[in-house]
């Protein structure tokens, strides 16, 4: 019963914007394994595509594969997955097409909570609506290592060529002065709700 209660106590924080889950166990299960999937997918294309442009000319040529790409290998993976979507958002967000809603918002900002308690969970899981369907929304913290702060970390410490293509491809950049460790964004996939039934 107690344990019941500890695992329902997110959904009541959030309960004023979306109705009270209502997903089984298999449900979340599902849902767990849906998402992940989708997450992985994502994560390989942008890593072995960054990882090729680093090889070819370090981060001033990387940096440009990330403004031009990220958005097209995003778009390509979910013409793959057909029914679920994936995408990445932030609230200090590089490129606006990554920007939260609202309950994203709330999502990112109830990471952020945990996360200075030492508790950051491995996902989250939300009950929605879109266009008229009952979406299930699966998130995933996303995490800032070492490696990230070549492009993402304190100006003063970052190679000036990444700089210079940053300030002119992303004049509203918010996604700068991070340090490991910090919440960066989530990872954010829709299941169609019908995709959870067994079967
Ligand atoms: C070579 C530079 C580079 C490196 C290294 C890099 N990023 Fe980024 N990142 C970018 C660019 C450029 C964008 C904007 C892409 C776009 O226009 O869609 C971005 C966007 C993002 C976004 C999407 C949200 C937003 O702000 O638009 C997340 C999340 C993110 N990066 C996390 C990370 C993490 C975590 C790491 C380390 C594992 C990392 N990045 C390493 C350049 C980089």
């Amino acid at each position: 019963m107690r344990r019941a209660l500890l695992l329902l106590l997110p959904f009541f924080v959030f309960s004023c914007v979306h109705r009270q889950n209502s997903l089984t166990e298999t449900e979340k299960e599902r849902a767990v394994k849906i998402g992940n999937e989708a997450v992985m997918k994502l994560m390989k294309e942008l890593k072995t595509n960054l990882g090729m442009a680093l090889k070819e000319g370090g981060f001033p040529k990387a940096i440009d594969f990330c403004a031009d790409k990220a958005q097209k290998l995003t778009q390509k993976v979910n013409r793959e997955l057909v029914v679920v979507k994936v995408k990445r958002v932030s609230d200090r967000y590089r490129n606006p097409a990554d920007r939260p809603d609202a309950f994203d918002l709330k999502v990112i900002n109830y990471f952020r909570e945990r996360l200075k308690e030492g508790k950051l969970p491995p996902y989250y899981i939300a009950e929605s609506k879109e266009g008229g369907k009952r979406v299930v929304i699966y998130y995933k913290p996303i995490r800032v290592a070492p490696f990230c702060l070549n492009c993402h970390g304190d100006p003063k410490r970052m190679n000036p060529e990444v700089l210079r293509v940053l300030r002119e491809k992303y004049p509203d950049d918010r996604a700068l002065g991070y340090k490991p460790g910090d919440l960066r964004g989530v990872f954010k996939v829709v299941i169609p709700e019908k995709e959870l039934e067994e079967g």
